[in-house]
């Protein structure tokens, strides 16, 4: 199946403009990311919108095709109906998702990724769209500290690392982790190193090779990388 190989988006995979709602343009790469989730949606599942954004669309999609659906963010809006409300007017949304359902079937919390409030092997599916560039982690940052993580890393915040050992502790043994993420803010080598550290691995094939056909956002020369994970055998 395509959708396991981790790779960088190609301008010629499939994209959807209407996710839930319109998508609005500057929304350069999730159009492609979106379109990319649906391919592991289940029916069975109880899955984690990790970094859900307030309104952003994911939540309400899960909440429409499984079981059950957690979300959580740092932004204390999400912890507020009249402020998701709001925040749906300011975007032109309500009228798509100022839904019951989507209130009742999601299940909001605040908190930071690197300190989740869920028990052990709760998961099906950890899905975190276009989060891990934004997280607070120096040997991401500086490489040349890369080759000293153990033993900095009791000193030096690196919240990548941490979130991925929370997405695996939250995660059942036959669970997936659904990632993507700008590059080249993310450093591919120290993920892999990560990857490696947490005992996780790339589900399918991975490809490292930025395509001449990499979707790229026109503003900052970025691109966007999706890669499924799993717990090691
Ligand atoms: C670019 S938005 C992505 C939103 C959404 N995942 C989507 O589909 O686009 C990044 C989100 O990460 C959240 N965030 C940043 N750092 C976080 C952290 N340490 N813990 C939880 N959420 C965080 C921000 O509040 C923001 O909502």
């Amino acid at each position: 199946m395509d959708a396991l190989v981790s790779r960088f988006f190609r301008v010629d995979d499939p994209q959807t403009h209407d996710f839930v709602y319109p998508i609005p343009d500057t929304f350069w790469s999730r159009f492609y990311e979106y379109e990319w989730t649906k391919a592991f949606t289940d029916p069975n599942d109880t899955c984690l919108d990790a970094a859900s954004g307030v309104v952003h669309p994911l939540q309400f999609y899960l909440a429409d095709h499984c079981k059950s659906v957690y979300a959580c963010d740092l932004d204390p809006r999400v912890g507020s109906r009249p402020a998701i409300e709001a925040m749906m007017r300011d975007w032109k949304i309500d009228m798509f998702v100022n839904q019951d359902r989507y209130f009742s079937n999601v299940q909001r919390t605040v908190c930071s990724l690197t300190n989740l409030p869920y028990a052990d092997a709760f998961f099906d599916k950890v899905y975190c769209i276009s989060t891990l560039e934004h997280l607070r982690d120096r040997f991401n940052r500086y490489p040349v500290l890369q080759r000293l993580t153990r033993y900095l890393r009791p000193f030096l915040r690196s919240d990548i690392f941490d979130t991925l050992a929370e997405f695996k502790r939250v995660l059942k043994t036959d669970g997936m982790i659904i990632l993507t993420f700008d590059y080249p803010r993310i450093n591919l080598a120290y993920l892999t190193r990560i990857v490696d550290e947490l005992c996780l691995v790339f589900c399918g094939p991975v490809d490292f090779q930025l395509p001449p056909n990499a979707v790229t956002g026109s503003a900052r020369n970025l691109n966007c990388f999706r890669a499924v994970l799993r717990k090691r055998a």
